[in-house]
């Protein structure tokens, strides 16, 4: 294979760096359209039952409200009605909560009706004039409570119950643990609040600013619910301030702000209170666990055990692979898992960070940790003895996987030599000093995904896929991508994305956009240097010789820029000679680029091991974390300042779920009652040490042309347990629910 990744050509700041901290960078709520209206969303104040009496006069009498909209008035749009599949078989009824749509209420928080004014201020004063009467029925919301009421996902997507050779068979081993985990409910909480502006023209185009991860997904979502074809719906969203998962779909307060910017013919601008944050845009599943898993005296693993129920709402099926990881991540005979939901009078979850495996490896990463003491054997060893070689659920060779290396440079720069094996033996500074890893994995993907690029006479290159970037870097990425294979230097490469006009990118989920656009940005520079050499044969008169005087296609070669002849290199023209001596205005390439038949052959997936050191206070249980080394194997590395900065920000979030997030509902009222930064706990700077941040940085020989996989998801998926291993290491206390704040320590 053809690899140009290890020139110089690597940018190591953000492309859109500037923009960003100078504000320069317009995100949803900053867009302003002439005739602007602003909007608020009123929501339900119980979870279960119906709305009564909706009394809005006074709310529609206060000064500068232009419309209360709730299920009383609204205009339902086309696609909440059953599709008649006689006439439509493709067609599909809107998934999710179809707002406004009747007097019923599912969930606390649920919104119930928007308040549009002509500022701001006068919709929020006017939203608090709403009042609502309500019929209540009795809600659950108590996960723990409802347990023996889950059942299996009745959709076909959700994984089933799964078994190879025998079940439970880890009770015969001669070392065997059986433990429940939970984790519970969080919320993606990204910097920037979900917002949107909606604008009709004519009734028939509508154009939306909105914070999401998918511009095309979110275009073919709207288009369903209004009828609507492709170019009459316009999704823009050129910058998102994290996502984390929050933004993969279109959201009920999204469609709350089109419906009443159709009904009033001007733009409507949207933006969610922190507080509604926790009821509208999903959050990671509460979830039970359940793990029996036993080993051999010398560690072989014998069998493992994985049972697991999430929670989702009562209105639709959420489902993660929750328990995928134990089927595959080690070589164990025997292994069977289960899967189930459990429905609740709440808003529907949506994929946060690390998925489902985020919530497995909590589970699974601990038992290995609790059945490596019960076997007296270092826990990194008892991962090693049982080191998968071959993917053992597919019984496929993996297409690469360089995690025993990440165990070897994690554990050295960790200093795991230093750990002690006995819990609660070692102090400084008057504190419990533990060690502790856990392992993260994800599928690496590669969806298909268009791009274009132009390449100008001027030696500009324009690249351009409708994709939205959550913060990753992916402009960034794309940029390095173009720059290191078509030698020129990253000043001269712009890539225009976040909008739904542009060739269909892929949606910014899975860990999979460097992969599949990354992919597609590598053909078009593929493609774009096979024209620069048709080019050059058509001005061939620079590459004769003495004795050569025709030139064909095959005689000539692109490097760093330049045409030249393969067999004497200084016979060479650079490219922007060849376009301006062509009068070449533009040189134009759009290519769509996908993954596929490589996943009958292979198994794909990226690696990570999380190391840390903490401290333990022996009164208080206080955690504090000293010292954090993350290695990750996700193919070869594009940005190198970029990836460290994910993988970084993956391990923030890690430790936020290990020690310091949880949404918590008060069953009473089935209302969350931390729903603000002040309760709500994500890590800040002090709860966050040094992160040592590695790769193996080896390319994957098969998922695409770069040889890179994903890393969005392993930055985090594993580092919950690496925590709760670490304190166990410390203070001889398992906790196996998270988070693990000090009233589980004392
Ligand atoms: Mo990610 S949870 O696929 O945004």
């Amino acid at each position: 294979m053809d690899n140009h990744f290890d020139t110089i050509h690597t940018p190591a700041d953000r492309v859109d760096g500037k923009d960003k901290v100078t504000g320069r960078a317009k995100y949803a709520a900053e867009h302003v359209l002439p005739g602007m209206t602003y909007a608020m969303i009123v929501s339900s104040t119980i979870a279960k039952g119906r709305i009564k009496a909706l009394d809005t006069k006074a709310a529609s009498s206060a000064p500068g409200v232009l419309a209360v909209i709730s299920h009383l008035n609204s205009e339902n749009p086309p696609g909440f009605s059953p599709v008649d599949k006689t006439k439509n078989p493709k067609g599909q009824e809107w998934q999710g909560l179809k707002i406004f749509y009747s007097d019923n209420i599912f969930s606390n928080g649920q919104p119930i009706a928007i308040v549009v004014a002509d500022t701001f201020e006068r919709a929020r004063y006017a939203a608090t004039l709403v009042k609502a009467q309500y019929e209540k029925e009795i809600h659950q919301t108590d996960f723990i409570k409802n347990l023996p009421k889950a059942a299996a996902p009745k959709t076909s997507w959700s994984p089933s119950e799964y078994k190879r050779g025998e079940a439970d068979a880890y009770k015969k081993a001669s070392a065997w643990i059986e433990q429940e985990y939970i984790v519970p409910t969080e919320t993606h909480n990204p910097m920037e609040m979900h917002a949107v502006v909606a604008h009709w023209e004519n009734d028939e185009k509508l154009t939306v600013y909105t914070k999401t991860q998918g511009v095309k997904d979110t275009q073919g979502e709207l288009m369903q619910l209004y009828n609507l074809p492709e170019e009459n719906v316009k999704v823009i969203a050129e910058f998102v301030g994290g996502g984390f998962g929050s933004a993969l779909r279109t959201w009920p307060h999204e469609v709350a702000a089109i419906i009443a910017a159709k009904k009033l013919k001007r733009p409507v601008k949207l933006m969610l209170t922190r507080e509604q944050m926790f009821t509208m845009v999903g959050y990671r599943p509460f979830a039970w666990q359940k793990i029996g898993i036993g080993a051999t005296t010398d560690g072989k693993l014998v069998g493992i055990t994985h049972h697991a129920v999430g929670q989702t709402s009562s209105y639709e099926n959420f489902s993660e692979g929750i328990v995928n990881v134990s089927k595959f991540l080690y070589d164990c005979p025997n292994v069977n898992t289960s899967y189930k939901l459990l429905p609740l009078d709440v808003n529907t979850p949506i994929w946060m960070r690390g998925p489902g495996e985020a919530t497995g490896t909590f589970a699974l990463e601990s038992a290995l940790d609790e059945l490596a003491y019960n076997l007296n054997m270092d826990p990194l060893e008892l991962r090693k003895r049982n080191y998968a070689h071959k993917d053992p659920e597919k019984n496929l060779p993996w297409s690469s996987k360089y995690l025993d290396e990440c165990y070897e440079i994690g554990a050295q720069k960790i200093g795991w030599n230093a750990r002690p094996e006995i819990p609660r033996t070692m102090m400084e500074d008057g504190m419990y000093v533990g060690y502790g890893m856990g392992t993260g994995v994800f599928f690496a993907l590669r969806w298909s995904a268009a791009a274009r690029g132009r390449l100008r006479e001027d030696g500009v290159l324009v690249l351009q896929s409708a994709v939205s970037d959550m913060g990753p870097g992916t402009a960034t990425a794309m940029v390095t991508i173009a720059s290191q294979n078509l030698g020129i230097p990253p000043e001269n490469i712009i890539f225009e994305l976040g909008n739904s006009s542009l060739p269909p990118g892929p949606t910014q989920g899975g860990s999979a956009t460097t992969s599949s656009l990354g992919s597609a940005v590598y053909e078009v520079c593929e493609d774009l240097k096979s024209k620069l050499i048709e080019l050059a044969v058509k001005q061939s008169e620079a590459f004769h010789t003495t004795t050569q005087h025709t030139v064909k296609a095959a005689d000539l070669v692109y490097e760093n820029g330049k045409v030249m002849l393969a067999v004497d290199k200084t016979k060479s023209m650079d490219y922007k000679d060849l376009l301006r001596n062509g009068a070449i205005k533009e040189l134009e390439s759009t290519k769509e680029s996908g993954g596929g038949p490589e996943l009958k052959k292979y198994s794909m997936y990226s690696f990570s091991v999380h190391f840390t050191k903490l401290h333990v206070h022996p009164l208080t249980g206080q955690v504090r974390i000293k010292q954090i080394v993350t290695v990750g194997d996700a193919g070869k590395i594009i940005n190198e300042k970029a990836a460290r900065s994910q993988m970084i920000g993956g391990v923030v979030g890690g430790i936020g779920m290990a020690l310091t997030e949880e949404a918590i509902i008060d069953h009473r009222f089935g209302r969350y009652i931390n729903n603000n930064f002040a309760d709500y706990h994500v890590p800040v700077n002090a709860d966050v040490p040094f992160i040592d941040a590695h790769f193996v940085n080896k390319p994957d020989p098969v998922i695409n042309p770069m040889g890179a996989k994903g890393m969005g998801e392993i930055a985090l998926i594993g580092y919950a347990a690496s925590v709760a291993n670490a304190v166990f290491n410390a203070t001889g206390v398992r906790v196996r629910r998270l988070p693990i704040n000090c009233d589980k320590l004392i």
